[in-house]
């Protein structure tokens, strides 16, 4: 129940309790939070009262065994908010009791996990899916648009920035931050956008980053980290990508982040900038600290609707109703017979489905495996995908042995 649940998973339930849930292949249903797991409980308690009004009564469990306790309510699909290295284990524990789970970015830190969670929702029969909502950012859409019906041919290089505040590092993260880096945190979306939009093979990875402001200069806590990957496509043409993120950006910067694309293709040329495609507000006293200059109300915005309704919506909020609305068509969309065609069909969406995120996965896992690396004393190693030693294999300046990360074919 932190900063992504009070953005796009609490105004989901919030509203979807009003208006239920509707799609062509079911009949209008009910969406109920009906409980929630948490370390402490106190965010949800905090929450509770809050909320008074907006939701039915859910059940709060804390705890180390608070996903098990939750669990006990047997709820229809589970949602996975927690920081990015407690992904799995909540995960897993939901899958196994035949839960349909969605998981934030990025999904989890290894190929191996990926795989068991993938078994796992296998022998279960349900849903396994990763959250990437700038996927169903309008601008990104367009973007493969143009891709998918030949507009831009062939991509040749490119990249992406997001930056974000040091209120992130320094206070939301500061309890959980510890050897953590912010390319797991924010390059993972541009990885996903790259792979999902372009296609192609991930041949490479290497990555750089700095330190000494989050944590000690030599410590394994980064400040800012520079992703490179490489792409291969049929015609064996390659495509390079830069990701730089951080998250020691000013908290008095305009925007809450900064998130900047380029694309170079053949025949063109794909220029985006979150912030800049927007609205510029001065308020005084309160912008840029307590409200933005520029604010992205693509992502998630409070709006006064025309009709005088108040509303929170946005490509966050719709990529949660999305999934709810995929569980709702497998579980709801046809006669129970037929419950494992309509599975079939919604696990091969690729934008969210657990077995497309590997390429995702095996860049995070190279990038984590490199800056660890660094941070041992040993910076500039390289990792290289489906090789003939295995299928993320890491190669350090100095080291004629290579450490096989992943065994199996990526
Ligand atoms: N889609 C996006 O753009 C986006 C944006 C922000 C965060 N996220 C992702 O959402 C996840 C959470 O990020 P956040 O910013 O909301 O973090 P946060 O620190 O604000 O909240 C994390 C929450 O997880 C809970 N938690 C921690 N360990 C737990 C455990 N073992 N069991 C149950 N609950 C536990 C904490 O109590 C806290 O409520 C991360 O994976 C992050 O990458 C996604």
């Amino acid at each position: 129940m932190g900063m992504i649940f009070d953005e796009t998973y609490r105004p989901f339930f919030e509203s979807v309790q009003t208006t239920g849930l509707t799609g062509q292949s079911f009949p209008t249903c009910d969406v109920t939070l009906s409980a929630v797991a948490t370390r402490t409980g106190k965010r949800a308690e905090a929450y509770r009262g809050r909320a008074s009004g907006r939701l039915a009564e859910f059940e709060s469990c804390a705890g180390a065994d608070s996903v098990q306790k939750m669990l006990q309510d047997k709820p229809d699909f589970v949602c996975v908010a927690t920081p990015d290295d407690r992904h799995f284990a909540a995960a897993k524990t939901a899958l196994e009791a035949g839960c349909h789970v969605i998981i934030e970015k990025p999904s989890v830190l290894t190929l191996d996990e990926l795989d068991q969670l993938q078994q796992i929702a296998t022998e279960k029969n349900v849903l396994a899916k990763v959250v990437y909502h700038k996927l169903l950012d309008p601008d990104h859409k367009k973007l493969r648009t143009l891709v998918v019906d030949g507009q831009l041919n062939h991509v040749n290089n490119g990249y992406c920035t997001l930056l974000e505040p040091k209120s992130i590092s320094g206070g939301q993260f500061a309890e959980w931050i510890k050897g953590r880096n912010p390319g797991t945190y924010v390059a993972v979306h541009y990885i996903k956008l790259i792979d999902f939009t372009f296609g192609g093979k991930l041949k490479s990875v290497t990555c750089t980053g700095q330190r000494g402001l989050v944590g000690p200069a030599d410590g394994p806590t980064w400040d800012s980290t520079q992703l490179r990957l490489i792409y291969e496509y049929e015609d064996q043409r390659e495509a390079a990508f830069d990701i730089h993120t951080s998250w020691v950006t000013p908290d008095n910067f305009p925007g809450y982040v900064e998130q900047e694309v380029q694309f170079r293709f053949d025949n063109g040329l794909w220029n985006g900038h979150s912030r800049k495609r927007g609205i510029e507000c001065t308020i005084e006293g309160e912008t840029p600290f307590t409200k933005k200059i520029s604010m992205n109300n693509h992502y998630n915005g409070e709006f006064l609707e025309p009709w005088n309704e108040r509303s929170q919506r946005g490509y966050g909020v719709e990529v949660i109703e999305r999934f709810a609305r995929e569980v709702a068509h497998v579980e709801l969309g046809g006669p129970v017979e037929e419950r494992g065609q309509r599975l079939k069909e919604i696990s091969a969406y690729d934008y969210n489905d657990l077995s497309a995120d590997r390429q995702v996965v095996a860049a995070v896992q190279a990038m984590e495996a490199i800056l660890e690396r660094h941070a041992a004393g040993t910076p500039d190693s390289v990792a290289y995908l489906n090789t003939d030693e295995g299928g993320l294999v890491l190669y350090s300046p100095g080291s004629v042995k290579p450490e096989i990360l992943y065994k199996g074919q990526v």
